[in-house]
């Protein structure tokens, strides 16, 4: 990388830098002296960046004055809030009852296998999100997952591959 170029790309941080200064100081103000307010904030937070960066907590807490212990109790107590950024798309895999019983840790298992698979021949790690949720509410059509906000039920191992490879070829 040459000079120029690294200037400009240290100009892109220190702008987002600030830009992520001004906003998480006006969403803690939009909260402020409420009850349950940090909940709240970092729902707002991960809304604006899609996750909770580790930058943005530390803002945070700076601001609030809330220890960085508190916030990542808070973050890790909740299935909800990412510390990652989350992938181009986005699995969930139902492990409620009625899917877990039908075979949702199959579903996991493959899942996991495609994407060891992908990575192993070069696709990036980060280009699908798995995660698992409680009952999505379709029971009759277990086991399911929800992938990119669509519902597939009646889902075998072969057809979750088959809903990957759909995906990957969007
Ligand atoms: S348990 Fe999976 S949809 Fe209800």
């Amino acid at each position: 990388m040459n000079t120029k170029s690294a200037d400009a790309e240290l100009g892109n941080i220190l702008d987002w830098v600030e830009r992520m200064r001004k906003r998480v100081c006006e969403i803690a103000r939009e909260w402020e002296g409420r009850e349950g307010n940090l909940i709240m904030i970092l729902h707002a937070i991960q809304n604006e960046f899609g996750y909770v960066p580790r930058g943005v907590a530390n803002e945070l807490s700076r601001e609030m004055g809330i220890s960085m212990a508190r916030i990542y109790e808070v973050i890790t107590f909740y299935h909800y809030f990412r510390l990652t950024p989350p992938g181009n798309h986005t699995v969930q895999v139902c492990m409620g009852t009625a899917c877990y019983l039908k075979g949702a840790e199959q579903l996991r298992d493959e899942l996991e296998r495609q994407l060891k698979l992908m990575e192993a021949s070069g696709g990036r790690k980060d280009e699908f999100q798995v995660e698992n949720v409680r009952c999505i509410g379709c029971c009759g059509m277990a086991p399911a997952v929800v992938v990119d906000g669509e519902t597939h039920g009646r889902l075998c191992p072969d057809k979750v591959k088959a809903v990957v490879k759909q995906k990957r070829g969007k």
